[in-house]
């Protein structure tokens, strides 16, 4: 059976391809609200960026100083056989696989300026990517711009208050993770992703720590007030991770080495190592995957309830369009229609006890 992952993948990138996230279909537009998401939310250079591809295992993100993520990325992690080669689609490009990852990048690029202009605007317009390699845990992460305290290159001031509110729409709905990124060599205090998860979950039962470039803490000095809870305590421990350094992406070390060598960091840190196994990224992506596998599955019947509103709503639509409709919109109402039923069928199953004629 199709991972729960997966399923809601499939939703969502069904709502968006309506557009609005629901096409004007309220129902719709209700579900998309309600699927369980992890948001990654952090201030710029934080370490977002690095730690996605760190989780991935590939180099695939725009990078560069500025704001560089202006649209939201949903990128959904697949996992697939040992030994197959690793590949990226785009939703907005049907039928072309990408093998060469700077390609990817490249498209990401291209598809943010494409609805942005050249002029460093943000747009709420999600660009969805779907990444397949044995490398990875079968998990959705959502990429958000960069909080920023002051508009640079000619962008509005507002864009200031517009990254915010855009973050602030993600990790309000209550079915967000909040993948909460600061940098160990800055005070705690200051961080910007912790602000704003402390305001939207202060009970932070859904927001979860990660504090990178713990290499680069002043000599002498470690993080484990904030890893072991004492600074700001979450209700999940805090993961502490080392990404690359500027030096070596320059020098193109490979994410595979990085991750080996994140590993040997906990494992012979004088600090860290009692931690080891519950620090870096690999254990961060497990951990997460896990987690949004629980919270999907806790939520099923509200997610099931929600089919079922569509597919009436949609219904309605059709008939009140007159069967049968060759037109665009009518096709593709009927094409989500049919989708909306599989879901349905799927999630009935689930909640009936995982796969059909067997125990999970
Ligand atoms: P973003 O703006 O939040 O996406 O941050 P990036 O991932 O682009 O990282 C900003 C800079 O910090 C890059 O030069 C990274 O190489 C560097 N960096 C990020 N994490 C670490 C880390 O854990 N250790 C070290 N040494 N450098 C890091
Ligand atoms: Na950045
Ligand atoms: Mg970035």
């Amino acid at each position: 059976m199709e991972s729960l992952i997966g399923l809601v993948n499939r939703i969502q990138r069904a709502c968006t391809s309506l557009g609005d996230y629901g096409g004007g279909n309220n129902a719709l537009s209700s579900l998309w609200e309600a699927l369980p998401t992890v948001a990654v939310v952090g201030g710029q250079s934080s370490g977002k960026s690095s730690v996605l591809e760190s989780i991935v295992g590939r180099d695939f993100l725009p990078r560069g100083s500025g704001i560089v993520t202006r649209r939201p990325l949903v990128l959904q992690l697949h996992k697939t056989e040992n030994g197959t080669e690793d590949y990226a689609e785009f939703l907005h490009i049907s039928n072309r696989r990408f093998t060469n990852f700077s390609l990817v990048r490249k498209e990401i690029e291209d598809e943010t300026d494409r609805i942005t202009g050249k002029n460093k605007q943000i747009s709420p317009v999600p660009i969805h990517l779907s990444i397949f390699s044995p490398n990875v845990v079968n998990l959705t992460l959502i990429d958000l711009p960069g909080l920023t305290k002051v508009a640079v290159d000619g962008q509005p001031e507002t864009i200031v208050e517009d990254i915010e509110s855009m973050v602030r729409s993600y990790v309000s709905k209550p079915n967000c993770l909040i993948l909460a990124i600061s940098p160990a060599n800055q005070d705690i205090a200051t961080s910007d992703a912790i602000k704003l998860a402390k305001e939207v979950d202060p009970t932070g039962d859904r927001t979860f720590g990660v504090l990178t470039k713990l290499d680069l803490m002043d000599k002498g000095t470690n993080a484990l007030d904030v890893i072991e809870g004492r600074s700001y305590r979450l209700q999940h421990p805090w993961v502490g991770i080392v990404n690359r350094s500027q030096a070596d992406i320059n020098k193109n070390i490979d994410m595979m080495v990085a991750r080996r060598q994140e590993r040997e960091y906990f494992e012979t840190s004088p600090d860290y190592s009692h931690l080891a196994s519950k620090m870096g990224s690999e254990y961060l992506a497990k951990l997460l995957s896990k987690l949004l596998e629980s919270v999907i599955r806790a939520r099923i019947p509200n997610i099931l309830s929600l089919i079922t509103r569509s597919i009436e709503e949609l219904e309605r639509e059709l008939d009140h369009l007159g069967r049968p409709v060759a037109i665009d919109a009518g096709a593709q109402l009927y094409t989500i229609l049919g989708m909306c039923r599989a879901f349905e069928k799927i999630f009935k199953e689930h909640l009936d006890g995982g796969r059909p004629g067997g125990a999970r």
